[in-house]
């Protein structure tokens, strides 16, 4: 009877997950113009997880990342964010409701120094939180060394770190990445990965878009892989880093 009151899950990752869903695409649907994108996408994110978004150039994996912050409208069908629909909420008041994007090549702002891009990540809340850069600054010593540098002179890794940082400002509970490791030399992928994880273990979920999968997937707890518009596998992270398929498509093997 007393049991559920003294049994605290450990703060650990696999462990955080719960049964409803934080992120919930159903059915969702993008077009650009004649051009569909999405065709009916659904997806899940539970609270605690890494999930990954997997596919080829052009699957969609972008389209889905805007569509969940706001930035596209579905057409038809629903995202659902801790079991609220968002759709007609605007990209500035998703990001208020606690979702973060670090989006397909960074764009970070080049004339800016480090703290005013990070500061710009705040903009959408009443003031710039110490508290915030702090933690920042905590996950990414690099930024706070090169903090009254310009965007622009960064390298490519510290302007991936300033991205995901000011996607941090905020705290979201979810953090949405869109391809952190794209044009990065492996090295610095690694720790590019390592904060990842460390941000989730803190507590944020994330929906993670790799190109490079089998790190991506050695990272999350499931994936999903889209072709094309459409879910074409879902599953924990370990069967799909074990799928021919993937191995084949993604990973860059080839299957004897
Ligand atoms: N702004 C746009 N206008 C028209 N078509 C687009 C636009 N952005 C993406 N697309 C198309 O939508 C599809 C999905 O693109 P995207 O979501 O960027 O894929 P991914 O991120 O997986 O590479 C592709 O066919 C792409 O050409
Ligand atoms: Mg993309």
């Amino acid at each position: 009877m007393s049991d559920q009151a003294t049994t605290i899950p450990a703060p650990r990752p696999e462990n955080q997950r719960t049964d409803a869903a934080l992120l919930e695409l159903r059915s969702v649907e993008v077009a650009y113009g004649g051009i569909v994108a999405l065709k009916g996408i659904d997806l899940e994110v539970h609270q605690g997880e890494i999930v990954a978004l997997l596919g080829a150039n052009g699957a969609g994996k972008t389209t889905t990342l805007r569509t969940v912050s706001g930035l596209l409208q579905p057409r038809s069908g629903q995202v659902l964010y801790a079991g609220e629909p968002l759709s007609g909420i605007p990209a500035h008041k998703i990001v208020q409701l606690g979702i973060g994007h670090s989006p397909e090549g960074r764009r970070i702002f080049p004339r800016m120094t480090v703290l005013e891009n990070l500061q710009m990540g705040a903009y959408r809340f009443k003031a710039v939180s110490q508290n915030d850069l702090n933690q920042v600054f905590e996950l990414f010593p690099r930024l706070h060394e090169r903090r009254t540098q310009l965007g622009g002179n960064l390298s490519g890794g510290e302007q991936q770190m300033l991205a995901i940082g000011r996607a941090m400002m905020g705290q979201p509970t979810l953090l949405l990445l869109d391809e952190p490791s794209m044009g990065l030399a492996p090295l610095i992928v690694a720790q590019i990965f390592e904060i990842i994880e460390r941000i989730n273990a803190l507590g944020t979920t994330i929906l993670l878009v790799e190109q490079n999968a089998a790190q991506a997937l050695k990272l999350a707890n499931r994936g999903y892989v889209l072709e094309t518009g459409e879910v074409r596998m879902s599953a924990p992270a370990a069967e799909l880093l074990d799928d021919p398929r993937v191995r084949e498509a993604y990973l860059g093997e080839t299957t004897e």
